[in-house]
């Protein structure tokens, strides 16, 4: 069965206007689709629709079936058994998602307990080792840490290992790295990358930077004003943009590029221009650059990849406010991570959150 499936999904608001329209696409298990396009394209309402979790006043219509769940029709009470489970997702913003009251390794605990059954020193070891997973060393002070305590890129990990804490078959990245400088947004591709590989997990990443979205999935949609305007393998629509909106969307790039690697360079121009002719369609990446960010070097540590144990639910811990305001795909209205056993809970309790 296919993971998701979106058929003729429209999104309308109170006055009828269509801000997604018609909008079709599949994720297999294990598939890396990119969802690219300008601000208000409709990039963030095809996710939340996907989820279940359009804002009151958004109307969506068509058929999404996430793991065989009517995501638009079915009861509330089948719709929140998917989110966490089967799908998770990854905001732009880390405090978005992420409890500003609760210290980051009680947050991740919160699923490990519940869904992994784990406590006390088990409890412990488990954080440590989703903590580590997103390459995050000084585990107990970032364990201890509350959000605003940490570095963006350092929140983000910790929202990616929450993400992940439950092993979903989905990995939803709403412009993951757009808030971060391009270093860590880097590092944090890079783990993206390497943790759905781990994993197996499908990825749907959505972003407006074609670089981006080359460096991570191996097919695109092109949205614009809320409709598809091209989809295919990242490979080709790099090299052969069939509309001219994709088409605008590489030739900045390319001017980017140059800019960045050859100002003034005539060398770099054929290349680059080159692209687009038939000797490249077989390619498996366009070029360097348009192939996203750098990987970093970072040895791989599959021991930490394998180390947490596989556990199901959701990783939202408690129904404290969050700072972003909007409700998440990972909050299952889970229970109390305060009442069990173990490390993670005794700490903090809530009170020492930001000033
Ligand atoms: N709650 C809402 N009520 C009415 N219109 C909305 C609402 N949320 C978003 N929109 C509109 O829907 C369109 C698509 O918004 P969306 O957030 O999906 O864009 P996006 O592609 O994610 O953009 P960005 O790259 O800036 O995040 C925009 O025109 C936006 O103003
Ligand atoms: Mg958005």
């Amino acid at each position: 069965m296919t993971l998701l499936a979106v058929e003729n999904l429209s999104v309308r608001d109170q006055a009828g206007k269509a801000l997604v329209e018609d909008v079709s696409f599949a994720v297999a298990p294990g598939d890396r689709t990119g969802l690219i396009g300008e601000s208000g394209s409709g990039k963030s309402l095809t996710a939340l629709a996907v989820t279940g979790l359009l804002p009151p006043g958004l109307t969506a219509t068509g058929e999404v079936l996430l793991d065989g769940v009517d995501m638009i029709r079915a009861p509330e009470r089948r719709r929140t058994g998917v989110r966490g489970r089967v799908a998770s997702v990854v905001f732009q913003e880390p405090l978005t998602a992420l409890d500003p009251l609760m210290p980051a390794g009680r947050q991740i605990a919160g699923p490990l307990r519940r869904f992994g059954g784990l406590k006390s020193a088990a409890l412990d070891q488990a954080v440590r080792a989703a903590l580590e997973e997103v390459r995050l060393t000084d585990t107990d002070r970032i364990a201890r840490a509350y959000p605003h305590q940490l570095s963006g890129g350092q929140r983000q990990r910790v929202a990616i290992a929450m993400a992940l804490a439950c092993r979903p078959r989905l990995l939803i990245a709403d412009e993951p790295t757009t808030a971060l400088d391009v270093t860590v947004q880097a590092e944090i591709l890079d783990l993206l990358d390497r943790l759905v590989e781990v994993h197996g997990t499908a990825l749907l990443f959505i972003t407006h930077d074609l670089p981006v979205v080359a460096r991570v999935a191996r097919q695109a949609h092109v949205l614009r004003a809320g409709r598809i305007v091209e989809s295919g393998p990242i490979t080709s629509l790099i090299a052969r943009p069939a509309n001219p909106y994709t088409r605008t969307l590489v030739d900045s790039a390319r001017r980017f590029d140059a800019a960045l690697t050859g100002a003034g360079r005539p060398s770099q121009g054929p290349d680059l221009e080159g692209a687009g002719h038939s000797s490249h369609h077989d390619a498996p990446r366009t070029d360097d650059s348009l192939s996203g960010a750098p990987r970093t070097d970072a040895p791989r540590t599959d021991d930490s990849l394998s180390g947490a144990p596989r556990t199901g639910g959701a990783p939202r811990t408690d129904g404290a406010p969050r700072t972003g305001g909007d409700s998440s795909v990972n909050d299952l209205g889970a229970d109390d991570p305060r009442s069990g056993g173990g490390h993670f809970e005794g700490d903090g309790g809530g009170g020492g959150g930001r000033e």
